[in-house]
């Protein structure tokens, strides 16, 4: 099956050196350490599929993959873009806000907003998903797997997915082009990884400003303990600043429950 996307237009248009086509895969991020194992020469590598069947999140979730639905996962020698392992920390942050600003291009009136430490989220629903895995040794690249729903509806989905998740085309009442949002998301990634190479302080300050969290009252488990408390937004160092009745925390990872809207 050919594919439906441009694939000639990505590697001319973005940093993607080279591509990876599957019809379907279990995983896009597991097929890509499968040829991380074999061994890579160009990247950024584009590991891309039709069909996703086996998606993975973050912990035990799996991602929901229904036809439509953009899935892919790039393979970056991070060194090869200026970057030393100390900044992999906020690599997360830097994938959602590369991924909120290339889906901005396509919304007038509500901005796709960074739901720390990796969500986006587009009029209060979850739009799109990072997960970022370490490959092989001696190289170690970052294998950075997305998932953006595009044209995969939430419309006729299982209820507790309709109410917590949206897609392009449930925004803007029409279906989007597949490789325009890619271009558009990569073209961003590539602008805020090389940010995050020069120690850009714009880059803190756009995730501060897109901090979907900000005012709101939320529970973030961190695995050794929860805490509850008013979001202050997110700081230079990529930590979630939390207002609780114990003093301000700095949180760098865990989950987030939002309880209660700003008030
Ligand atoms: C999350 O929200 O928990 C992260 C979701 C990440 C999903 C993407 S889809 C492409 C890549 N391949 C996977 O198996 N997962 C990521």
């Amino acid at each position: 099956m050919p594919a439906p996307f441009d694939l000639e237009r990505i590697r001319a248009e973005t940093f993607v050196a080279d591509t990876a086509w599957y019809d379907e895969t279990g995983s896009t991020n597991d097929t890509a350490l499968d040829l991380c194992h074999r061994g890579l020469d160009r990247t950024p590598l584009l590991v891309l599929c039709g069909r996703q069947t086996l998606g993975r999140g973050r912990g035990k979730n799996r991602w929901w993959s229904a036809p439509g639905a953009l899935t892919f996962s790039l393979v970056l020698h991070t060194d090869r873009l200026g970057l030393t392992e100390s900044d992999w920390p906020k690599a997360s942050l830097t994938t959602g806000l590369a991924i909120c600003e290339g889906l901005n291009s396509f919304f007038q009136d509500q901005p796709a907003r960074l739901k720390w430490p990796n969500d986006v989220y587009l009029a209060e629903r979850k739009i799109s998903g990072t997960l970022i895995e370490v490959g092989p040794l001696p190289e170690k690249p970052l294998i950075v797997g997305i998932g953006v729903n595009v044209n995969n509806s939430f419309h006729n989905a299982p209820p507790s997915l309709q109410s917590t998740s949206i897609s392009l085309t449930d925004a803007l009442g029409k279906p989007g082009d597949m490789t325009q949002v890619l271009v558009a998301v990569l073209k961003k990634l590539e602008e805020s990884f090389r940010c995050l190479a020069n120690h850009d302080a714009g880059l803190a300050e756009a995730w501060r400003r897109s901090c979907y969290l900000s005012g709101r009252w939320v529970e973030v488990d961190t695995g050794s303990r929860c805490w509850t408390g008013k979001c202050a937004g997110i700081d230079a160092e990529g930590g979630l600043l939390l207002e609780t009745t114990q003093g301000r925390q700095r949180l760098f990872s865990g989950t987030v429950r939002v309880i209660r809207d700003r008030s």
